[in-house]
C-alpha cells in the first residue's frame, strides 16, 4: 500500500526558530510515518532577495543549517526525504510550463508577494525571479503530487495559486470537467491533485520584541526582526532572550495587574503555546491579572519550559555536527529520491501536454 504524500519546506534564510517549529516543523515530525514526506530546502528562492543574493555563502550555510535543524528536530532521513531545490531539474522545467497557465496579474495580486515587497523594501526594482518564485513554489509542490502541504498561514496565498494552476492544467490537458470536486481531480484523470493546506497549531507566533510602531500589533517571530528564539540556542541564550523580552509596558511593579492576552503579551503567548502544564498557566494568569505574581517569576518558568523543548534538539544537533559529511550525505540521498518522484511527474505532465516525443534518459 502506498502512503499519501506530504510536500513542504523552507527557504534558507538562517537557522530555524520556534515559529518554524509550531508553524509546521512539529507537524512534519508527527506525520512523517503516516505519510511519504518530501521536505524541500528552497535555495533558489533565497536568491529572490537581492541583498541575500550578494552573499551566496550565507545561503549555502543556511541550507546546511536547516538540514541540521530538521535532523535535530526529529525528522528521520530513513523515512523522510530532505532535498535541495536547485538539484531537481524537473522543478525548474515544471515552473516554466505552469507559468503558461497563470495570469501575470494574478501573481502580482498575491498578498504574500505584496507584503514581501513592502516588508523587505524591494521597491519596484525587484528581480523578475521574485514574483516568479510564486510559480516556482507551485512547481515545488506539484512535482510531488502530494495530498497535504503543512505550512504557516502566510503561505496560504501560494497554496491557493497552486490549487488554481492544478485545476487549470487538469482541465486544459487532461479533460477534467470544471465541475469536478477538488478532491476528485486525480480520480477524474488529472495529473495534479488539488492539494490541502495543513496549518500548524499556532498560526503566527509572535517574537520576543514589542509591537510594530506602525500597526501597534506584536510582530511575527523572524530572524530578520531580531526577535527569534532558535531551535539551536544554548540554554543561556534562551534565558537571556526570555528574561529580556517585552511583556506588559503598563506594569511598573510586580503588584500591578498585568495583561495576559497572548496577542498583546508574548510572555503569555509562549506559555499558552509551549507550557504543557495547562493548570499552571491558567492559575498563574489569574494571579498575573490580579497583580499577585511578577514578570520575572513567569519568565523563569518559561525559560524552564523552552529549555526542556529546545535542549534535546540542540544536543542532537551537536551530535550530527560532529560528522560534517553526514548532512551532505542526507541531502544527496534525499535529492536522488526526490528526482525519481519529480521526473515521474514531469513525464506525466508532458504526456498530458502531448510533448512526450520519446522517453528521456539523462545520463552524463
Ligand atoms: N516559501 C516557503 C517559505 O518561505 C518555502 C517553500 C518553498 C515552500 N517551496 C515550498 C513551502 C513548497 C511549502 C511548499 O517558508
Amino acid at each position: 500500500m502506498t502512503k499519501p504524500r506530504i510536500l513542504t519546506g523552507d527557504t534558507p534564510t538562517g537557522r530555524l526558530h520556534l515559529g518554524h517549529w509550531v508553524g509546521s516543523l512539529e507537524n512534519r515530525v508527527a506525520l512523517q510515518r503516516e505519510y511519504e514526506c518530501y521536505f524541500i530546502i528552497a535555495n533558489v528562492h533565497a536568491f529572490t532577495n537581492p541583498s541575500r543574493a550578494e552573499n551566496p555563502g550565507d545561503i549555502r550555510q543556511s541550507v546546511l543549517d536547516i538540514t541540521l535543524d530538521y535532523l535535530a528536530a526529529g525528522i528521520d532521513p530513513a523515512v523522510s526525504t530532505i532535498f535541495v531545490q536547485s538539484e531537481i531539474p524537473a522543478i525548474a522545467e515544471l515552473t516554466f510550463l505552469l507559468a503558461m497557465l497563470i495570469p501575470f496579474s494574478r501573481v502580482m495580486k498575491n498578498p504574500t508577494i505584496k507584503d514581501e515587497i513592502r516588508d523587505k523594501g524591494l521597491g519596484d526594482d525587484y528581480p523578475f525571479g521574485f514574483p516568479m518564485y510564486a510559480v516556482g513554489q507551485c512547481a515545488d509542490i506539484l512535482a510531488f503530487r502530494p495530498e497535504l502541504v503543512p505550512v504557516g498561514e502566510d503561505q496560504l496565498p501560494h497554496l491557493e495559486l497552486c490549487c488554481y494552476v492544478a485545476r487549470r492544467f487538469d482541465q486544459q490537458f487532461c479533460g477534467v470537467n470544471s465541475h469536478t470536486e477538488d478532491r476528485d481531480y486525480v480520480k477524474a484523470g488529472g495529473v495534479f491533485p488539488v492539494i490541502q493546506p495543513k496549518l500548524g497549531r499556532v498560526k503566527r507566533l509572535v517574537g520576543t520584541g514589542g509591537p510594530s510602531a506602525e500597526t501597534g500589533q506584536l510582530l511575527k517571530m523572524s530572524k530578520s526582526l531580531n526577535n527569534a528564539i532558535f531551535l539551536s540556542d544554548e540554554p543561556d541564550a534562551v534565558k537571556k532572550k526570555v528574561m529580556g523580552m517585552y511583556t506588559d509596558p503598563n506594569r511598573k511593579k510586580a503588584t500591578d495587574p498585568g495583561e495576559t492576552d497572548p496577542a498583546k503579551n508574548p510572555l503569555w503567548a509562549y506559555h499558552e503555546t509551549f507550557n504543557p502544564d495547562k493548570a499552571w498557566v491558567a492559575e498563574t494568569q489569574a494571579k498575573y491579572r490580579a497583580g499577585q505574581i511578577g514578570d520575572v517569576d513567569c519568565k523563569r518558568k518559561l525559560v524552564e519550559v523552552l529549555v526542556a523543548l529546545i535542549e534535546p534538539m540542540r544536543q542532537r544537533r551537536l551530535a550530527f555536527e560532529k560528522d560534517p559529511g553526514y548532512v551532505l550525505k542526507v541531502l544527496k540521498e534525499g535529492t536522488a529520491r526526490a528526482n525519481v518522484a519529480a521526473e515521474e511527474t514531469l513525464y506525466l505532465a508532458k504526456q498530458a501536454m502531448k510533448q512526450d516525443y520519446f522517453p528521456r534518459t539523462l545520463t552524463l
